[in-house]
Formats: C-alpha cells, sequence, structure tokens
C-alpha cells in the first residue's frame, strides 16, 4: 500500500486483485489516517474465521468454550465500561440540523469530520486493518445493499463473519464501480511499539458512533460491543437505510419476520416491531401452544421491506446470524435459540461453568453450583449478583436454526400480511389491538411507548416514546419517517399488510407479568392471522379493534377469564390520560409532525368521549 509502515499480511493478496478504484483509493486514505501495521482484505473463508478466534484466544479476549459441549465456540468479556449501545454517543450528522430531528444527536458534519479526523489519527497503530466487503440481504437479491467496513477488531470481523455475507464473493459482486456504504471502525486503542495489548481494547472515555446520512459514511471510534461495532446491522441496516428506504420508496425496519402456517397448510407472513430486548428473537422462533400451527423463522431484528410488481410489501432480512439477548433464553422460552447457539457460536459477557461451557440467567432451571462469572469472579447461587451481564448476546448463524424458513434467503422476499408494533408496558396497552387501516396503524406504531432495558447503556425500566421500536435507529428526522410510513399507505395499487398493535408485558399490582407469553403468543397471532382471512371476530372501541375473550382461542391454557378480560380491557381513563404526553411527544416535531398524525390523536381523543 502507499504509507510506508503499512504492509500487507503474506498470503493475503485480495488488493491486488480489487478492480474498484474507488475502493481502493479509499482504503488506502483510511490506512494513511489511522496507521495500522499491516491491512488484511476479508476473504470470508473458514480459514479467516478460525484464525480471527485464534487471535483472540492468544490475546486473551476470548476462551475457547469446551469443543465437547460446545463446539467451534467461543466465550469474549467486554470492558465491563463497553457492553451496550451507547445512544447518546451517536450521532446523525445531516447537513440541516432539522433533518436529524429531535429524535437524534446531531452535529455539523465538517465539524465532526474534523473531529473523528484527529481521533482517527493513528488509531490503528501497532494493529491490523480489516477490510470487509460485506452484503446485507442474499447477495444478489434486489432488496439487498453492500457495505465495506474498515475495522481494526478481530472481534468484529468475526461476528460479522456470522452477522452478513462477507468476503470475496461480496467484492465481485461490486465489481469495479458498484456502490457500497462506507464504514470506518476502530476500537480507538493503538498499540505503542512492545505495549502489552489490553483484552478489550477500546477508549474508557470517548466514543463516537458517527453517521453521515447524505454520504452513506459511518465512522465509529472508541467501542468493540455489538451495534456500535458492527456496522453493517443498526448502523447501515437501519440508521443509513432508513434514509435511503425514504429516498426511493420502500422500509427499513428493526422488525423481525416471521412465517406462519395453519392446520390446514395456508401460509402468512408477519412482521414485528419491538424495541431492544424486547421479545423479537423469542417470537421469531415461537413454538406455538395452539396445536397444528407452526411458526417458522425469517429474521429476528432488521426487515427492509420493498412493494413488489403485485403491490404487496416483500420483506428481506439483511441479516445472515442472530445477535441475540442470552439471559432469559432457556429450554423453556426459546428452544430453538437454545437450539441454534450449540455449535460456532460466539458468546459476549456470559458467565463460564466449570465444564468451560457458557451459562446465563434463566439457561436452565436450575442454577449451577459454581461459576465464574462475566467479570472474571467466582460465582455462587449465593452471589448477591448476576452472573451474566444483562446484555450478555450470542452471536451464531441463523442457517443453524432448526426453525429457520425454506426461504429465508428467497431473493424476492416473502410477502407480508401482518405488522405488529409493541412495546413493553405494565399498564394501559391491551394483548392486541386491530389498527382500523394503515394510517391508524402508523399511528398505533408512531404512539408505541416502552421501558428501556439494557440493550443500551443507561437506566434500565424508564419508560420513553419509542416509535416503530425505531427512535434509537431513525437515521433522520422521525416526523418525516411517520409521514414516510403515511405516504406508504397512499401509494397506488398498494395492496398492505393490516397493522396490530401488541403487548406481551402486562404486570399485576406486584410487577408480576399476568400473561405467559413466549410460545403462548400464538394465541394471538392466530388470531391475527384469521383477521387477515376475515374468519375472526373483533369489536370496534376507541382504540381499534379488538377481540372479545372468546375470540381469541385460550383452550388448554392455564388461565383465568378475569385475566383474560384485564388483558383486553380498554382502559379509557388510562388512555385519556395519555393523550396530553402523546400531544406533547408529537409537539417535538414541530412542522415535521405530518397533519395526518395530528388527525389521529383528535380521532382517538374524540372516540375516547
Ligand atoms: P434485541 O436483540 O435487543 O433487538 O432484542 P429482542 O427484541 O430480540 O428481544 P428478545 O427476544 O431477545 O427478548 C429480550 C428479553 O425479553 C429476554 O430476556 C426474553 O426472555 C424476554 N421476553 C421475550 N419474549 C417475552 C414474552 O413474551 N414475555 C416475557 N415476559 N418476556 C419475554
Ligand atoms: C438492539 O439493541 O436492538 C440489538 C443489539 O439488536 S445491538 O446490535 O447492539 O444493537
Ligand atoms: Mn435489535
Amino acid at each position: 500500500m502507499t504509507t510506508t509502515q503499512t504492509h500487507e499480511t503474506a498470503g493475503n493478496d485480495i488488493a491486488d486483485k480489487v478492480a474498484h478504484k474507488k475502493l481502493l483509493q479509499w482504503v488506502r486514505e483510511i490506512a494513511s489516517l489511522t496507521g495500522p501495521e499491516r491491512i488484511h482484505w476479508c476473504d470470508g473463508s473458514e480459514q479467516e474465521y478460525q484464525s480471527m478466534l485464534h487471535a483472540m484466544v492468544q490475546a486473551g479476549t476470548a476462551i475457547p468454550l469446551n469443543p465437547n459441549i460446545r463446539p467451534n465456540s467461543i466465550l469474549v468479556r467486554s470492558n465491563p465500561a463497553d457492553v451496550a449501545r451507547v445512544e447518546d454517543r451517536t450521532f446523525i450528522c445531516s447537513e440541516k440540523k432539522e433533518d436529524a430531528g429531535p429524535n437524534n444527536n446531531w452535529e455539523d458534519p465538517l465539524r465532526m469530520q474534523q473531529k473523528l479526523n484527529e481521533l482517527f489519527t493513528g488509531s490503528m497503530a501497532g494493529r491490523t486493518m480489516y477490510v470487509i466487503p460485506y452484503c446485507m440481504g442474499p447477495l444478489g437479491s434486489p432488496i439487498s445493499k453492500i457495505g465495506v467496513e474498515i475495522s481494526d477488531s478481530p472481534y468484529v470481523v468475526a461476528n460479522m463473519h456470522i452477522m452478513a455475507r462477507v468476503g470475496t464473493r461480496v467484492l465481485e459482486a461490486i465489481g469495479n464501480d458498484g456502490e457500497f456504504v462506507k464504514g470506518v471502525h476502530t476500537v480507538g486503542a493503538p498499540l505503542a511499539p512492545n505495549q502489552q495489548d489490553d483484552t478489550w481494547p477500546n477508549d474508557p472515555n470517548r466514543k463516537y458512533i458517527c453517521h453521515f446520512p447524505e454520504t452513506r459514511e459511518i465512522w465509529s471510534y472508541g467501542s468493540g460491543y455489538g451495534g456500535n461495532a458492527l456496522l453493517g446491522k443498526k448502523c447501515h441496516a437501519l440508521r443509513i437505510a432508513s434514509v435511503q428506504a425514504r429516498d426511493e420508496g420502500w422500509l427499513a425496519e428493526h422488525m423481525l419476520i416471521l412465517k406462519i402456517t395453519s392446520p390446514a397448510g395456508e401460509v402468512k407472513y408477519i412482521t414485528g416491531a419491538f424495541p431492544s430486548a424486547c421479545g423479537k428473537t423469542n417470537l421469531a422462533m415461537l413454538i406455538p401452544t395452539t396445536p397444528g400451527w407452526k411458526v417458522e423463522t425469517v429474521g429476528d431484528d432488521i426487515c427492509w421491506m420493498k412493494f413488489g410488481p403485485d403491490g404487496r410489501l416483500y420483506a428481506i432480512n439483511p441479516e445472515s446470524g442472530f445477535f441475540g439477548v442470552a439471559p432469559g433464553t432457556g429450554m423453556s422460552s426459546n428452544p430453538n435459540a437454545m437450539a441454534t447457539v450449540t455449535k460456532n457460536s460466539i458468546f459476549t459477557n456470559c458467565a463460564i461453568t466449570a465444564a468451560d461451557d457458557v451459562w446465563w440467567e434463566g439457561m436452565t432451571d436450575e442454577k449451577p453450583s459454581q461459576l465464574m462469572d462475566w467479570l472474571r469472579r467466582p460465582w455462587t447461587p449465593a452471589s448477591n449478583r448476576k452472573a451474566a451481564h444483562p446484555n450478555a448476546r450470542f452471536t451464531t448463524p441463523a442457517r443453524q436454526c432448526p426453525a429457520i424458513a425454506a426461504e429465508w434467503e428467497d431473493p424476492r422476499g416473502v410477502p407480508i400480511d401482518a405488522i405488529l408494533f409493541g412495546g413493553r408496558r405494565g399498564t394501559v396497552v391491551p394483548l392486541v389491538t386491530e389498527a382500523f387501516d394503515w394510517q391508524h396503524g402508523t399511528f398505533l406504531g408512531a404512539s408505541t411507548s416502552s421501558e428501556t432495558t439494557a440493550a443500551a447503556a443507561g437506566k434500565v425500566g424508564q419508560l420513553r416514546r419509542d416509535p416503530m421500536a425505531m427512535l434509537p435507529f431513525c437515521g433522520y428526522n422521525m416526523g418525516d419517517y411517520f409521514g414516510h410510513w403515511l405516504k406508504i399507505g397512499e401509494r397506488a395499487g398498494a395492496r398492505l399488510p393490516k397493522i396490530f398493535s401488541v403487548n406481551w408485558f402486562r404486570q399485576d399490582e406486584n410487577g408480576k407479568f399476568i400473561w405467559p407469553g413466549y410460545g403462548e403468543n400464538s394465541r394471538v397471532l392466530k388470531w391475527v392471522f384469521e383477521r387477515c382471512n376475515g374468519t375472526a371476530n373483533a369489536v370496534d372501541t376507541a382504540i381499534g379493534r379488538l377481540p372479545r375473550p372468546e375470540d381469541l382461542d385460550m383452550s388448554g391454557m392455564d388461565i383465568t377469564r378475569v385475566v383474560v378480560e384485564k388483558l383486553l380491557k380498554v382502559d379509557i381513563q388510562g388512555w385519556k390520560n395519555e393523550i396530553p404526553a402523546m400531544r406533547a411527544y408529537f409537539a417535538t416535531f414541530g412542522d415535521r409532525l405530518p397533519e395526518g398524525i395530528r388527525k389521529q390523536v383528535d380521532a382517538l381523543e374524540t372516540r375516547l368521549g
């Protein structure tokens, strides 16, 4: 390469074959800015994956798990100050502040680029700079998009191998002049000559997760964790893609995609937007308790939807793996996830057992008698603390999921019949509500609120507005985003999915969940399915269409009529109390709030009487 200190790793001659001049030029620029010891172009091979695991084990970042229990898998423990997304350090650097909106932190793009240039100068010293060509979505799909992430973290390379299609085949797809999203990532921990590396290098004091929507660029500094560092995921597939989707007339959403088959063999596809750590992975892999019904997984976190020639919305899962919440995942809650992570997986911030296997709260009914917790301290059930971090995660290949749908990589996507919006709400919001129409459904999504979780740094359990589960992920002004949703509904010839609001998290006075959730959510999916077919009953209420208790199939379930009535109650006073907060929230978008949303609030208020 052009810089004097930087050279290729032995045997990595991919750069010589890259025909894309702008890509080569950009890689050279980043190398001369960050000054790595060497550059490695990722080919995406199994051998490359193994060398990343090996490098992490050598550095003390990772421990191989017991190959007899969990073959080809590792446990990684991060720095305790780098365990989740950092929303207050995430920026949308659009040219105009109004285009980022009140939902985003904004910084002027020129000023931010200046700051980043300072931070990235020499930031990769002593490290290998990896060039990771990746494709979000099946290669060759008209809905897929290509990106290239430059990173100095072998953990990122290994995770990207699982989460996206990476390597030489993607370079071939970019060709001489293909478009790609540029992502630059550094852990922000340059090494002086002979300096001993930290087990989880990062910058403890400075983190910047920056997006430049106009130039489709991502710059991430200082963190090695999850959505901060795996730039194909939240940064590209949601923040940048949401802007592209707005410009091009499609949808990039924080949604799972599931396939549901009725006992008669009829198939429907349902997407669901739930905020981080609010049940997407679990719903996508659900095993129905309703006899004869089957649920299969298409995706568990992100969904890109485009109109097909028949006017229906077709969805792809842009990812190829699951980066799932470990705590709460067990044989009783999510056996499909447990089967998926039996091999070829990366575990982060879980505990490790005496037999060198991973463990987390909820994985087994009985707690192991002793372990090493995620902070590498001895732990027993008597220890007054969690063994795994609440945002401990598994990274695991989607193809290993026993419930993966045969068509999960269909380049055309799957036609969507219903969209669910949900949040974590202890009160007021019923188990399920059907929207009157697309406009009302957009309003149901836009007015969703949810309690914060450990997926992002900060306080847990705080109720906040999280429209369409996109608050942390919408790359532009959310007022415009609502407008984009409304516009999708006005498209000529569109055959739109039905929209529903759901809430699995209703609690009693003592804070105990009154709905069992998980597999029992199939009761609600069945009703949704039958509403799409026009075969299930509903009653019109002030807030939307609800099933009566007898309209939901609760057969064989240990639940009282009183509880079901409570789950389906329209709490008129509770909703009236929500209106001022709703109005205040929508007012923060000023004149960017579409008239259609304001009208929905008025209409709701009128219906509540
Ligand atoms: P991200 O990967 O952060 O986007 O999260 P997610 O939306 O995929 O959430 P996930 O399915 O991983 O669930 C997060 C937490 O919620 C886990 O601890 C689950 O056990 C719990 N959970 C999921 N579904 C249900 C449910 O139906 N009821 C209850 N009570 N808890 C649930
Ligand atoms: C989320 O927080 O919604 C996640 C995990 O899916 S992360 O990839 O860290 O964003
Ligand atoms: Mn998510």
